[in-house]
């Protein structure tokens, strides 16, 4: 019997922003595992869509003053268009808005409720009594109950990462309108997840996959496996049936946004999408390391709860690094694919590489364009490009094309040992080590080229050095097509450069050992272009600006009562007397008189003011602040000043020293 075919997925993107390299992080593997399968001969089919429900859609569409609808549809459309700027390309990429989720979401709840996986509940609901709602997920903030970070309603993103119940949350603040809230009672829906444990902890051993994704859930499922409550208040999503005023969590419609896209593909192929989802299959979900719980636990149970076929496979990626920091969009720490990359005219093919070498696919990754450059440069410029162009340079320069010739048995030993290390890495979602073993090639063609020195051959012995070329260019063929997966653009120059016509993906793996074709070939042009030092310290500049103006707007600025501030004393002061600090270049002493006192101030002036400047004006001082020493002088009092130049706060009109300000 032949093996079920083979479905990849990807973890849907919200459509509450644009697309940025945590996305990549996921999808690029994903394709390049895609290709490669195909390029084995595999059927594969390749779907993904757009997550439009939930509250994070709801809360960033009603802050821009849009409905969830239209926000959704504008970055499904960049999604969309983003991915295929990155060479990746499903077979159909969905909306889970759309009607077909709708309808396979309606009747996989009702099936659950039917076989009575789903029974309702009254629980404690986050509301706040200012907006007159209660607060679902992402309305709410407060403090985690199992670790004491700051978490949002649904998770402790701050945190420990747990999933959190509505109800759970500590001190729940709402996100709207910053009111302390309430717990008020509710009826919801909850899934009997709790019933799964038996079922779960044999699948989960058996899962295929890396192995992060099964261990986390197996861990996870042993320490503590409770119901989920599947419905929320809210009007966007997908009804819960019999409930106008409840829809489900967006937890439940996403991933069966898996099966409506296929559903969805098959339509308009033809195609029967049953074979992929009732039933034994090979269903692959490339995922994000946060979003393990949701798909190696409550999915599978989900789905095995309403009849269907279970997934085959969860490849979970590591953590994503900017600059050694960890990925956040609020600090700066990111690299927006479209902003920061491609609409800089970068090559999709040299992120590509970046995010599928630098590390193992489950390990952290860490960007930084330092050393995205370094790996350009040294790895896929001086090895592969370098190997590619002096070959053919050679070839065209000295026979016009490649030479007619068989290439060595020890040439073709290399590369069939490359063709199975590269198999056998990729079947493991080992991308880097299947793009090292790659790479490897070219640097044996490199040191081939080198040692057999075709240019020097060439003057005493021409077939010599003829089969020599023909050598590099079986090498430049397979390195060629095993790159396609990983650099398709690049991967398709190259083989145009070989003299092919035809599309390198149209060809399979194996032919990289089939003999290379003799005859004419363009003129080669340079495969690829280093990435220069100015380029990079600007990208790097950019992000660092990035990250301080991050910085600049997230400080806390804590809010003090009304009483509070009346404590402090504010005052008009006229400047009788100012002399530099002795050994100080920054600080002033002044005297100043505040009305019914003369004080004595320290401030930090010096650069901006010369002392005989300030005498005679009419300053703003806190008069109440505790006494200090500063550089061994008294302060008894602070006079303000506005920014980085100490501009100082002068009265507009004429007052009497020691005005109040009120
Ligand atoms: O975490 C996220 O970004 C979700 N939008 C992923 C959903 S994946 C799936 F299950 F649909
Ligand atoms: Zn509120």
């Amino acid at each position: 019997m032949s093996a079920p075919p083979l479905l990849v997925t990807c973890g849907l993107p919200y459509t509450n922003g644009p697309c940025h390299l945590g996305h990549l992080r996921t999808y690029v593997p994903a394709d390049c595992y895609v290709r490669y399968m195909r390029r084995l001969g595999e059927e594969v089919v390749f779907v993904c869509g757009s997550d439009n429900h939930g509250t994070p859609i709801v809360v960033s569409a009603e802050a821009e003053g849009v409905t969830p609808r239209q926000m959704s549809e504008k970055y499904h459309g960049h999604f969309d268009s983003t991915f295929r700027r990155m060479g990746v390309v499903f077979d159909h990429f969905g909306m889970t808005d759309d009607p077909a989720n709708h309808a396979r979401t309606t009747a996989i709840v009702q099936e659950l409720i039917r076989k009575g996986y789903v029974y309702s509940q009254v629980v404690h609901q986050a509301y706040c009594t200012r907006c007159k709602r209660f607060l679902p997920d992402r309305y709410v903030e407060g403090i985690c109950p199992h670790c004491g970070a700051s978490a949002r309603g649904d998770e402790c993103d701050q945190g420990c990462g747990k999933h959190l119940e509505p109800g759970e949350i500590k001190e729940p603040v709402c996100k709207v309108c910053g009111m302390k809230a309430e717990f008020r009672d509710q009826e919801h829906f909850f899934f009997r997840l709790s019933a799964f444990k038996n079922y779960l902890l044999p699948y989960l051993d058996a899962v295929r996959g890396t192995a992060n994704a099964k261990n986390y859930a197996i861990g996870w499922i042993k320490e503590d496996l409770h119901d989920w409550c599947i419905t929320r208040t809210l009007d966007w999503g997908v009804k819960f049936p019999g409930r106008d005023d409840l829809v489900v969590y967006v937890w439940v419609d996403a991933p069966i946004g898996y099966i409506a896209f296929t559903e969805e593909w098959a339509k308009k192929t033809g195609k029967d999408w049953k074979r992929y989802w009732c039933g034994k299959n090979r269903v692959t979900h490339f995922i994000g390391g946060d979003i393990i719980y949701h798909h190696c636990i409550f999915w599978p149970a989900l789905l095995h709860g309403a009849g269907y076929g279970v997934p085959h496979a969860i490849v979970a990626s590591g953590m994503l690094k900017v600059d050694d920091h960890k990925f956040s969009k609020s600090r700066g720490y990111v690299v927006w694919t479209n902003e920061d990359y491609l609409d800089r005219g970068l090559p999709a093919d040299y992120l590509r590489y970046y995010l599928l070498a630098y590390t193992s696919h489950t390990r952290e990754l860490n960007f930084s364009w330092n050393l995205f450059a370094e790996r350009i440069n040294n790895e896929v410029v001086n090895i592969f490009g370098n190997f590619v162009n002096r070959t053919l340079q050679f070839a065209h320069r000295e026979f016009r094309g490649i030479p007619e010739g068989r290439a060595d048995p020890a040439i073709m030993a290399e590369i069939e040992k490359t063709l199975e290390t590269v198999e056998r890495y990729m079947r493991e979602y080992e991308f880097k080590s299947a793009v090292d073993a790659i790479m490897a090639l070219a640097a044996y063609g490199n040191t081939y080229v080198q040692g057999s020195a075709p240019w020097k051959l060439v003057k005493t012995d021409k077939a010599a050095a003829a089969q020599v070329i023909y050598n590099c260019a079986q090498i430049a063929q397979a390195v060629a097509l095993l790159i396609e997966p990983v650099m398709p653009a690049k991967a398709q120059e190259c083989w145009a450069m070989l003299g092919y016509t035809d599309e390198v993906a149209s060809h399979r793996i194996g032919d990289a050992a089939r003999p290379v074709p003799a005859g004419e070939i363009p003129a080669p042009r340079p495969l690829f272009t280093r990435m220069e030092e100015e380029q990079v310290k600007m990208l790097e500049a950019l992000l660092q600006k990035r990250v301080a103006d991050a910085d600049r707007k997230s400080e806390k600025i804590p809010v003090v009562s009304f009483e509070e501030f009346q404590k402090l004393d504010i005052r008009t002061g006229r400047v009788l007397s100012c002399e530099p600090v002795p050994k100080s270049n920054k600080l002033l002493k002044l005297i100043v008189d505040i009305g019914n006192e003369k004080r004595q101030i320290v401030a930090g002036m010096q650069q901006f003011y010369k002392p005989e400047e300030m005498v005679g004006k009419d300053v703003v001082v806190v008069t109440n602040l505790a006494p200090a020493k500063i550089f061994g002088v008294e302060s008894n009092g602070m006079i303000l000043a506005a920014g980085d130049t100490a501009s100082l706060l002068i009265p507009l009109r004429p007052v009497e020293p020691g005005s109040k300000i009120r």
